[in-house]
């Protein structure tokens, strides 16, 4: 089960964190992955750790909001590896830790671009550049990374929330004008996740454990398996969804 021997990955923002691990999860069962960033040696270092565990990859540096960019990297690479992308991962964003946690009405209006580019554009430009393919081929997979912050409703947030729900809505809709094409498109909702590039005091940090019915947060390795089921043959079935995968942050 769950065998990607034969598919080619796209993951974006999979330099670090939640993406590196899904780049490293969809090698580990055949894929071969393109991994996005705009780092060169972040993504280098997740393209040697597929390939010393014996898998296939490699770099696809290009920022997601730039579609012409992208476009043009995304052919290099999937020359280069000899593959048509028929697995996206939109997982590039701005996370809401980046942020600083304001009331919306003393938000900077110049700050809310970058999350509208990358957490918006960017998962239009990336559908964008592989649909076509998918629709060929007649086989496809888009699993798009929201936020229960958006899902649920999180103070403090508001444009990173803004921005993150174009994920439920585009998937829904457009996994009705695609399925007839073999194309399935879903969204995973996640809870906060431990990241050791976005560090939360211990303070915080215990009073945001309270708020999971599983007294945790939780991991890239939490989330790998979830993209997993979506993106394999046994996936088949499922589509238009946002399903959360969140340690029972909110369970509506
Ligand atoms: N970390 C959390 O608690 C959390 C919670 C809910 C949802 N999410 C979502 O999960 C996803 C991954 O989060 P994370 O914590 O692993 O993030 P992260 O910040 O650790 O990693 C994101 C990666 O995306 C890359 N990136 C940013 N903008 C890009 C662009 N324009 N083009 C290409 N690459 C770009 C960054 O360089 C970085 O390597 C994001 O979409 C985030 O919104 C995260």
């Amino acid at each position: 089960m769950f065998n990607l021997a034969g598919r080619s990955a796209l993951v974006t923002g999979a330099g670090q964190g939640v993406g590196a691990e899904i780049a490293r999860c969809l090698a580990a069962q055949g894929a071969k992955v393109l991994v996005n960033d705009l780092y060169v040696d972040r993504a280098d270092e997740v393209v040697a750790s597929i390939r010393e565990a014996g898998g296939t990859a490699a770099a696809l540096i290009a920022d997601i909001s730039n579609l012409a960019v992208l476009t043009t990297e995304l052919q290099r690479v999937e020359q280069a590896l000899d593959c048509k992308v028929d697995i996206l991962v939109n997982n590039a964003g701005i996370p809401a830790e980046g942020m600083t946690i304001e009331k919306f009405v003393d938000s900077d209006p110049k700050d809310w671009h970058r999350h509208i580019d990358v957490n918006g554009y960017g998962l239009l430009n990336a559908t964008y550049a592989v649909l076509p393919a998918m629709a060929e081929r007649g086989w496809g997979r888009i699993v798009t990374i929201t936020s229960d912050g958006a899902r649920v409703g999180d103070p403090g947030i508001a444009v990173y929330a803004a921005a993150k729900a174009m994920g439920p809505g585009f998937m829904r809709a457009l996994s009705k004008e695609v399925g007839q094409v073999g194309v399935t498109c879903n969204c995973i909702s996640l809870g906060s996740i431990r990241n050791p590039n976005h560090p939360v005091d211990e303070v915080r940090q215990a009073n945001m454990n309270k708020r999971y019915a599983l007294r945790r947060l939780g991991t890239p390795e939490d989330i790998a398996p979830a993209v997993l089921l979506l993106v394999s043959d046994e996936g088949s079935w499922i589509t238009g969804q946002t399903i959360p995968v969140n340690g029972g942050y909110a369970s509506s």
